[in-house]
């Protein structure tokens, strides 16, 4: 595999391979033992829409592996001057990096990357579409947290912004690659256009379904994916209809757990007072983003086509 661009490049064995070598690097020595696989190695983030935690943990990621980090500064950059995306991504490539990390607002544009460069690609979400390293991290932080490798039976709601969500695509798909059972809790004015590819039952009422749960995973209201419209009349409404307040929080057991891909909007998502309770794994979906993205890129470029080709082509032993 030489990109990754969405859940669907891993299927259950890529899933499982990467989340093998991530739980080892979670372990200070599985970390040390990787600190100099990476040293001589470029690392490009291309990052054409905002990020906090993708851009900081790829950047994390690279340096542990001892790889260095170009940054495109987006705001700065030609792209200002009428340059095209694909003329800035094979420019940055021509430069001799080892992998394009791409985030942009719109669908796709990982994928075109990829075909129009030699380079990996990894796709660091792209508009509604895709965040394959979150779903990853999503699932070992499950898989952490529950002391196995599947999900079976595991009762996942994901609640909240289903239509324009790239966190609930891949995360489904490799949820339910585990096995997990997944409710989703939306208006219709939050769901994709055809609900009946999804492998979820759909609800309506987050206080009909909220109880019987194992995971709730909240889904931020992307207003800034919003072309025409919203997905409610009103933030009021969404924080009565979907909000994790203290009334709801108090009918959760003890063993149920809230998780969210970040960035939070505390009071509307979710009660402050539930972001701080230990049942939350948002943290620790956060840390676990380092060494699942370590994880991906040792997938990608410990067997890529960067390794000397030419001499092993020759016989000798590289
Ligand atoms: N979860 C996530 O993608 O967060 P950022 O937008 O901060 O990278």
């Amino acid at each position: 595999m030489k990109h990754l661009l969405s859940i669907d490049d891993l299927g259950r064995e890529g899933i499982d391979e990467v989340l093998s070598l991530a739980e080892q690097l979670v372990e200070p020595s599985g970390a040390r033992d990787k600190a100099s696989a990476f040293a001589g190695k470029t690392v490009a983030t291309l990052f054409f829409e905002s990020s906090t935690r993708t851009r900081v943990s790829f950047e994390m990621a690279a340096l542990k592996l001892g790889a260095r980090i170009l940054e495109l500064d987006v705001g700065t950059s030609s792209l200002n001057k009428g340059e095209s995306i694909r003329d800035t991504s094979q420019t940055i490539a021509e430069m001799g990096v080892d992998a394009l990390i791409v985030r942009h607002a719109s669908a796709g544009v990982a994928q075109q990357i990829a075909r129009w460069t030699d380079t990996t690609v990894v796709n660091a979400g792209d508009g509604s579409h895709q965040h394959p390293t979150q779903a990853l991290l999503d699932c070992l932080t499950l898989r952490q947290e529950l002391g196995r490798n599947d999900l079976n039976d595991v009762r996942v709601l994901f609640v909240g912004d289903f239509a324009n969500s790239r966190v609930v695509r891949s995360s489904v798909q490799a949820f339910s690659a585990l096995g997990a059972d997944i409710t989703v809790v939306a208006s219709p004015t939050m769901h994709p256009s055809d609900m009946s590819v999804w492998p979820v039952t759909v609800s309506y009422d987050l206080d009909d379904v909220i109880g019987s749960q194992d995971v709730i995973y909240s889904l931020r209201p992307k207003t800034e994916r919003l072309t025409s419209g919203a997905v409610m009349p009103s933030t009021r409404e969404y924080i009565i209809r979907y909000c994790i307040t203290l009334d709801r929080f108090a009918r959760l057991g003890e063993n149920v757990r809230i998780m969210d891909a970040g960035p939070v909007l505390r009071g509307v998502q979710m009660a402050a007072e539930v972001l701080d309770d230990p049942r939350c794994l948002v943290n620790r979906q956060v840390a676990n983003g380092v060494p699942t993205r370590m994880a991906v890129l040792l997938t990608l470029l410990e067997r890529s086509h960067h390794l000397p080709v030419a001499l092993s082509q020759k016989g000798v032993d590289v």
